[in-house]
């Protein structure tokens, strides 16, 4: 992780400070995770190559700009859902991918439940969504997936991180570059971050 895009802007720090508040209610969180994933894809994306298109406006013709090159995002399920939506949001006819993992919650190592990735990802810019970068295990075993299936231009988008994720993805993925909102204090002895905003995937799915 030799670059990080740390995404710096009042309306994505309103959203963290209600994402972190342990009075926030579901909708509400939900509401805001759903804005903050859609400003941490923006910036993923902001160097996307781009191609030219011959366009007709209503008054005469024109070279307009699109998107040069194919996007897959994929979601660590399950917390990674949570950013899906506004990913789909912003390139709607995007491959997505799953990659299934769940920390033990003694061990806080990563196990992999599930994994469908799209075939084509050697032309794509890979987007791995998901909200909390711990201890990184999650997110480095996601990327040796995706890069399994070919991928070599590889963003990992997360709402938080700690020192210790990025740490660990430096050294063993130093060509992907991570998109934060926040890079926090560390990790606590069960393996959370601290300040954080506790477990993601409970208060966004409600368990
Ligand atoms: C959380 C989070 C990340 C992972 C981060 O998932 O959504 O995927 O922990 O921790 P790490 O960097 O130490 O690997 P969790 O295992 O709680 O599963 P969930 O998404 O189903 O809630
Ligand atoms: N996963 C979470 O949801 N929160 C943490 O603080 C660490 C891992």
């Amino acid at each position: 992780m030799s670059h990080i895009i740390h995404l710096v802007h009042p309306v994505a720090d309103h959203s963290l400070t209600i994402l972190r508040d342990r009075d926030t209610d579901i909708a509400t969180y939900r509401r805001h995770a759903q804005r903050i994933a859609r400003m941490l894809i923006l910036e993923a994306t902001r160097e996307l190559p781009r191609a030219e298109r011959n366009i007709d406006t209503p008054l005469e013709s024109h070279i307009g700009e699109v998107a040069g090159k194919d996007v897959v995002f994929v979601p660590v399920l399950r917390a990674g859902l949570a950013m899906l939506f506004a990913a789909q949001e912003l390139f709607p006819s995007a491959a997505v991918g799953f990659v299934g993992l769940e920390r033990d919650e003694i061990t806080a190592e990563a196990r992999e439940y599930y994994c469908k990735l799209p075939v084509a990802l050697e032309r794509a810019r890979v987007c791995v969504l998901d909200p909390m970068l711990a201890t990184g295990g999650s997110m480095d075993d996601t990327v040796s997936a995706v890069k399994q299936h070919g991928a070599t231009d590889v963003f990992a988008v997360c709402v938080v991180a700690a020192p210790e994720g990025i740490a660990r993805m430096t050294e063993r993925h130093p060509d992907v570059t991570l998109v934060t909102a926040a890079v926090d204090r560390g990790l606590d002895d069960n393996k959370f971050i601290r300040p954080g905003l506790g477990d993601f995937g409970d208060r966004y799915f409600g368990t």
